[in-house]
């Protein structure tokens, strides 16, 4: 268990934050000019409050089409879209900005602006006042994983894509939308990344509770970060609309499992998550603590190396007690160094990252990044074992 600290929740105000609200599509239908079939053709749809809804679906299927309509930056040609019952085509531009954020591919920062503008631009427009944005701006930032102090006064090409990707996310989140629409947002960068960046919009979601509807054409992606999946045919066409279990125990049809690939008890795998798994306890040091006295406690419960945690339980880094002998208190880490797991990545990430650390295992963390324990590769690889044979369970003899 995580040592706990008291820590001040940066957004003070919290009687503001508002739950998600469900989005209802009826008959919608769009047909770009010159176009023979429409682009979307009658999608009719419900995506429940607080859930992640996620298209997938070949190119030029419809799903940026039917996203941009959500919030109106396509008009539908016909057919109702409502927002908690409201029709979208009723509400000002203002309201569609505080009902809806946005994220697309990259974060699209505006490159002469510096990440707290680029934060503040929906805030600002809706008239907050300064101290307000502020507080906002840091809050945001710390939501997602990126130090205020460090980061809030650059520009986004002093950012790596996966920080300016968090700043997309953050200014998406800006006006604490009870919805957010996201185009293909973890696109454009590095597996590695992409997992991390998935880690984390899964536990920002698990403290906001938004409804958010998610475009992508990986279907790994749409596994693993969707409470549901929407899987559509060319004209938006709903070949199946179920969770991801059902997706992939019961396609709907041969378009489907042809869509959703081969190997599905590996994929299965992939529904699996950090969080089922017995976690390790770990012995763990706080910055400018004794070495002394951390190398024994290590000693004594047998562990090489130790959790560095900072001032609120978040790991930053996992020495060695070789690395700590020469020191007289604990330093500070990178924590951009440490690849941590959340507690919703998948049992197939856990393996990617276990893969490549030296400590044959991983530091897992919860919501904000506190430490949770450390997950190794027997107890993965063992709870995979155990997942594979409840498969094959009532299947064939095996060998
Ligand atoms: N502005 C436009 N004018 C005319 N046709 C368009 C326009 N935008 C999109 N289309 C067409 O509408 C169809 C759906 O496009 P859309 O961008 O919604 O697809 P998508 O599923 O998001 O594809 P991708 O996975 O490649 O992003 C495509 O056939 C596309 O060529
Ligand atoms: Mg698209």
């Amino acid at each position: 268990m995580t040592a706990t600290h008291e820590t001040s929740t940066p957004a003070a105000d919290r009687d503001d934050a508002i739950s998600g609200a469900e989005i209802r599509l009826e008959d919608v239908v769009k047909k770009y000019p010159g176009q023979k079939s429409p682009a979307v053709d009658s999608l009719s749809l419900t995506i429940p409050a607080g859930e992640i809804v996620m298209f997938v679906g070949p190119s030029g299927c419809g799903k940026t089409t039917s996203l941009k309509m959500i919030n109106r930056l396509i008009e539908p040609t016909s057919g109702t879209i409502r927002i908690d019952g409201q029709d979208v085509r009723q509400q000002s531009p203002d309201q569609l900005r505080r009902h809806v954020g946005y994220v697309i591919q990259g974060g699209s920062l505006f490159p002469h602006m510096t990440v707290e503008k680029n934060i503040a631009i929906v805030p600002k427009l809706l008239g907050w006042d300064s101290a307000r944005v502020s507080e906002r701006v840091n809050d945001l930032l710390d939501l997602v994983g990126l130090d205020p102090a460090k980061y809030r006064g650059r520009y986004p090409r002093e950012l790596s894509g996966g920080q300016q990707q968090r700043v997309g996310v953050a200014r998406g989140l800006a006006a604490d939308p009870p919805v957010l629409l996201m185009d293909e947002p973890f696109g454009a960068v590095d597996p590695i990344t992409r997992q991390r960046l998935q880690d984390e919009l899964l536990s920002i979601q698990r403290e906001l509770r938004k409804t958010i509807v998610c475009v992508t054409h990986d279907i790994d992606e749409a596994i693993k970060l969707g409470d549901r999946i929407v899987i559509l045919r060319e004209g938006a066409d709903i070949a199946q609309y179920d969770t991801p279990e059902n997706v992939l125990a019961a396609p709907a049809d041969d378009f489907v499992s042809d869509f959703v690939g081969s190997g599905s008890t590996l994929k299965q795998l992939s529904l699996a998550r950090v969080a089922e798994v017995e976690l390790s306890e770990w012995t763990t040091a706080r910055v400018g603590e004794d070495t002394a006295e951390v190398i024994a406690r290590a000693e004594q419960a047998g562990h090489g190396a130790v959790v560095v945690l900072d001032g609120r339980g978040r790991p930053l880094g996992w020495p060695w007690l070789r690395q700590l002998r020469n020191q007289r208190t604990v330093p500070t880490y990178d924590h951009e160094k440490l690849h941590t797991l959340d507690s919703r990545a998948t049992l197939n990430d856990a393996l990617d990252t276990m893969l490549t650390s030296t400590h044959g295992g991983a530091v897992v963390t919860g919501d904000r990044d506190q430490f949770l324990g450390v997950v190794d590769f027997t107890s993965v690889t063992d709870h995979m074992r155990q997942l594979e044979q409840a498969a094959e369970t009532g299947g064939e003899a095996r060998g």
